[in-house]
């Protein structure tokens, strides 16, 4: 099945706490976009059309990666949003030639963790009735009990980094959104231009995933179960579990 790569990498990583965004930070064997990317060009022989990488306006670093001269990858600049970054992928991939009935699978740049088999799972999940109808995207059932937080005014006088708990939220049916999610380019084109609309409108806010425009749009995507180790990395604590994930990896490939 014929599938292109939209990789955003346009983040600034806020969260992550240090300097540099999140994506080159050092992992065992390469940055973690250099991980996140690995899986797909390993499988490039038949099936994948092309990879676009989504970048920040003052991205330098990609252009010193080997990764950069890799003849099926190339570059575009992102948006203000994910869903802005993402879209700007797509025009990439149309530019390419990419028709509007292709699968496009988006996978977070700060995911270094990709393994071969949930990769095959997502692709096999497109083959399906439903997955042809509407798309598909890794994901994992939530474990834990699920709280919602009061509003930080009902903490007040407490410590900030303390929350008040106002509800369970029953976990049955929950999953977390994981990437890769594949949608087809031209599904995937109008479900983002839909949710920059409406987030442009008072109180409106930008998708947080490719799933949820498509959603907005009446679609019904599958959740296809990925693995715990496909972690995105948010905090040092992740980068830190991805690195002993990928060394596991490679010390299990060189005794194979
Ligand atoms: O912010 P978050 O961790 O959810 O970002 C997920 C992915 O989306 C990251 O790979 C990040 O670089 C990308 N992103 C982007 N453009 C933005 C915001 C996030 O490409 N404006």
């Amino acid at each position: 099945m014929n599938y292109w790569v939209v990789l955003p990498a346009a983040g600034r990583g806020e969260r992550f706490g240090v300097g540099a965004p999140k994506q080159y930070e050092a992992l065992p064997g390469g940055v973690v976009l250099e991980h996140a990317l690995a899986p797909f060009l390993r499988l490039s022989s038949t099936d994948l059309r092309g990879v676009v990488v989504v970048l920040g306006s003052a991205d330098t670093r990609f252009a010193t990666l080997p990764l950069a001269q890799h003849p099926q990858v190339t570059t575009t600049t992102g948006g203000a949003s994910r869903a802005a970054s993402v879209l700007a992928g797509l025009d990439a991939v149309r530019a390419r030639g990419g028709a509007e009935d292709e699968w496009v699978l988006v996978h977070d740049a700060a995911r270094p963790c990709l393994s071969a088999a949930e990769l095959g799972a997502l692709l096999a999940a497109l083959a399906t009735p439903a997955g042809q109808a509407s798309g598909a995207l890794l994901a994992l059932p939530v474990a834990d009990t699920v709280k919602r937080a009061a509003s930080q005014e009902a903490n007040a006088g407490g410590t900030p980094e303390l929350a008040v708990v106002a509800a369970t939220v029953p976990r049955d049916g929950l999953w977390r959104a994981l990437t890769p999610q594949a949608f087809r380019l031209g599904a995937l084109t109008a479900a983002l231009e839909n949710a920059l609309r409406l987030a442009a409108a008072p109180g409106g806010s930008a998708p947080t995933d490719e799933a949820a425009a498509i959603e907005a749009l009446g679609g019904a995507p599958l959740l296809v179960p990925g693995s715990p180790y496909n972690v995105k990395v948010t905090l040092p604590a992740d980068l830190e579990f991805a690195a002993t994930v990928l060394r596991s990896r490679a010390e299990r490939t060189r005794h194979d």
